[in-house]
């Protein structure tokens, strides 16, 4: 996601942000800028690599004195474009506040509305500029406050996540910075600091951190800092020694980005749902498609168009849409729609979901159905792709840059947005307000259930140990699950180089039965849904051929134990929120396995991450 860097000290600051700008660039972005102190407020930024912003900035700076005090930003566009007026630092219209903000602010159209009312001019579609204004109006309001009180003033009115720093001309020697559920950084040198949303950009500089809480406020000067929470009252903090590489800070401390991926997978959850899941209101709001939802719930079909693991998110999306909703769903491979001349027109809605929002078929199979009259609508992760500037309407999943080649936390994240979109297609036509208030007060406990599965990592790697030599997998499951079953089969393929094939598990008897033997390892999805005790017949038959059976079960589900060989026991849940849990273990099975066998498993061979050629 976005990145922060800040300086404060005896140091020339460009070169120490520039820097640090690029230690954070595996984190992923579009865009980046920095704002300098030095007797000016100067601010540089634009879209693009930092490497551009650098080269650029040394061609303005020529001739200008040094600055000691300044604030850089890496930009993940979350609203808003990628350009060079949404990239960070905002300025206030005086230009005399700068402010870098990473998180979401939930309640900025609401603020922007107050403060438009009030004269301001924003200039960019960032909900991040609201902050720098929201700072400014504080001010005007009673100059005799500091920055520090102007800055936990404003915040006391947001709602919704942020690490930010602010910097201002009025006070030049300090730095203020806050965080809530978006991380920040304290670099301790000699007469200077350094700020960072990781350590990542400190570490070349000191190893003396304080990671700021939730809540806490602090103000950064060169003779020191201050921590205090939101609500003033002062905080006592314990400076640690780090002692990572910076590959491993990269990767949060994980071995590989696919597994960092796998484990951030609770927190994309609650970044998916943010805002969007009003539980005390027991409703959805889904800015994206808010405008289109009538025309939406009239389409007569429903046809989502996708690739890869966004294609298996598409099949869940099917059975969500067509359980909650009622609209009967095609999902289609975009390679195949493109060319098979589909039958689409006006009364259909043509959904089409990607990562990446660069995907060539999926691209094409987008524009076809345009031609076709079709209602387009799309799923995307990267803000301004493509495939998101040519739909109609859609809705970003909002879960960061994924940067393993298999994908996993972009695929949780489709799936909370087709549940999400299933439960607005039904409001007022097919379940109650209180069936839904319902769900998504299930949804809303997913998160806390996704962290306990990730507690069972070294149990499931004790059984890829057990199976890492097998040549063949099969994946079982039904329902909601079969779509889960070929996901953790593609999974498997893609990074371990095992043959693998998901299957519905009824359909095992026309086919994959015959290759059952001891030396297949079967997994089943055997939760308790109402396909259950037809699973039971499944393992049954299995194992009476002698296959090792590794199945997906439910705590305190007794009986499975008596059948499997192992289990790996996950909480309950209800039939169509399943996957969101069922697919989890699946993908640290298929981690697990892949580098037991010493594959590569960021980048698997002969896979690219996007696939933007046919
Ligand atoms: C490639 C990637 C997959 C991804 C698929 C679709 O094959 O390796 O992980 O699922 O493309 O990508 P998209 O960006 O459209 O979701």
């Amino acid at each position: 996601m976005c990145g922060i860097v800040g300086y404060i000290g005896w140091q020339d600051a460009a070169p120490v942000l520039l820097s640090g700008l690029k230690r954070l660039e595996y984190r992923g972005y579009d865009s980046a800028g920095i704002a300098l102190l030095n007797g000016t407020l100067s601010v540089m930024k634009q879209k693009g690599s930092v490497g551009g912003l650098e080269t650029d900035t040394h061609t303005l700076r020529q001739g200008m004195p040094g600055a000691t005090v300044g604030i850089g930003h890496t930009r993940w566009a979350t609203h808003g474009e990628p350009s060079d007026r949404n990239a960070h630092p905002h300025l206030n219209a005086a230009g005399d506040i700068a402010l870098i903000h990473n998180g979401i602010v939930e309640n900025y159209s609401v603020l922007k509305q107050e403060l438009v009312s009030l004269g301001y001019v924003f200039v960019s579609e960032t909900d991040s500029e609201v902050l720098v204004h929201l700072i400014d109006r504080i001010w005007k309001g009673d100059p005799s406050l500091d920055l520090e009180a102007v800055t936990r003033s404003a915040l006391r009115h947001v709602d919704g996540a942020y690490g930010l720093c602010v910097i201002s001309l009025r006070e030049p020697d300090k730095i203020v910075v806050a965080r809530k559920g978006s991380p920040l950084v304290i670099g301790i040198g000699i007469g200077e600091y350094f700020i960072a949303s990781d350590a990542a950009p400190i570490v070349e500089h000191t190893n003396k951190v304080v990671y700021l809480s939730d809540g806490d406020l602090a103000v950064v000067r060169r003779e020191g800092y201050t921590i205090k929470t939101i609500e003033n009252v002062e905080q006592e903090k314990i400076v640690t020694e780090l002692e990572f590489s910076l590959e491993k800070i990269e990767k949060g401390g994980f071995e590989h980005f696919m597994l960092k991926e796998i484990f951030e997978q609770p927190a994309v959850m609650h970044d998916v749902m943010r805002g969007r899941v009003r539980l005390e209101e027991g409703r959805l709001c889904l800015g994206g498609i808010e405008d289109y939802l009538d025309r939406l719930k009239q389409a007569k079909r429903i046809v989502i168009c996708a690739c890869g693991t966004s294609w298996h998110a598409g099949l869940i999306g099917e059975y969500l849409i067509e359980e909650f909703a009622r609209i009967p769903v095609e999902v289609d491979y975009a390679s195949e729609f493109r060319y098979r001349n589909p039958i689409v027109g006006v009364d259909d809605v043509v959904i089409v979901i990607s990562q990446s929002g660069e995907t060539a078929d999926t691209l094409a199979a987008l524009r076809t159905a345009k031609e076709k009259g079709a209602l387009v609508m799309g799923i995307c992760n990267v803000v301004g792709s493509t495939i998101a500037r040519e739909t109609l309407c859609g809705m970003y999943t909002h879960a960061g840059p994924e940067v393993g080649v298999a994908s996993t936390k972009a695929f949780t994240a489709q799936v909370i947005m087709l549940y999400m979109l299933a439960l607005a297609l039904s409001k007022g036509r097919t379940i109650s307000n209180e069936e839904i208030a319902l769900n998504l007060k299930e949804l809303a406990s997913i998160p806390e259930k996704a962290a306990r599965i990730l507690e069972l990592d070294s149990q499931i790697k004790s059984i890829a140990e057990r199976f890492k030599d097998a040549k063949n997998f099969l994946y079982l499951g039904r329902g909601f699950n079969f779509p889960v079953a070929l996901e953790g089969a593609l999974k498997l393929k893609e990074i371990s180089y095992i043959h693998a094939e998901g299957y519905p598990a009824a359909e095992m008897k026309h086919g994959p039965i015959a290759l059952i033997d001891e030396d297949m390892p079967v997994i089943f999805i055997a939760t308790r849904d109402s396909t259950y005790t037809k699973i039971l017949s499944n393992i049954e038959e299995v194992r009476s051929r002698k296959g090792r059976v590794i199945a997906i079960a439910n705590e305190g589900d007794q009986e499975i134990s008596r059948l499997a060989e192992h289990v790996i026991f996950i909480p309950q849940a209800s039939g169509p929120i399943t996957p969101l849990l069922t697919v989890i273990p699946l993908q640290l099975l298929a981690y697990h396995i892949a580098t037991l066998r010493g594959c590569n498993v960021d980048r698997p061979r002969n896979l690219a991450k996007s696939v933007t050629v046919e």
